[in-house]
């Protein structure tokens, strides 16, 4: 698969969790396990341009497919600019959804809120 876009090879056992694959292999930790059971969105990474809850999806679908996590929006430690807009406005909460929150503003700027 391609990861941020960077070619990512591991041999996994199919059967892991998208999100256990990019936290333990990848060594992404920017998605965070909430509620484990796709509720809160804690998770989710866009997968082939599609916001996914990785905490509900086996590695195995992922296979071949781009993924894109909080980690690809800034660049060499400097905030991209909707993370400097939630730095800048104090849009943090507690932090601990806060990348899953900044994902998906993300997402909605790029393709709208009407897509799936
Ligand atoms: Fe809550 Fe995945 S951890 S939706």
């Amino acid at each position: 698969m391609t990861i941020n876009g960077r070619p990512f090879t591991a041999e996994v056992d199919p059967r892991m969790l998208l999100l256990d694959f990019v936290q333990e292999q990848a060594g992404l930790t920017g998605a965070k396990r909430g509620c484990n059971e796709g509720k809160c969105g804690a998770c989710t990474l866009l997968v082939d341009e599609l916001a996914v809850k990785s905490c509900n999806v086996l590695v195995a679908r992922a296979d071949g497919c781009s993924l894109l996590t909080i980690e690809d929006l800034s660049s060499d430690g400097v905030f991209g600019p909707i993370q400097q807009a939630f730095h800048e406005k104090h849009g943090l909460q507690c932090g601990f959804c806060t990348s899953d929150t900044i994902l998906m503003t993300h997402y909605l700027v790029q393709y709208g809120p009407d897509r799936r």
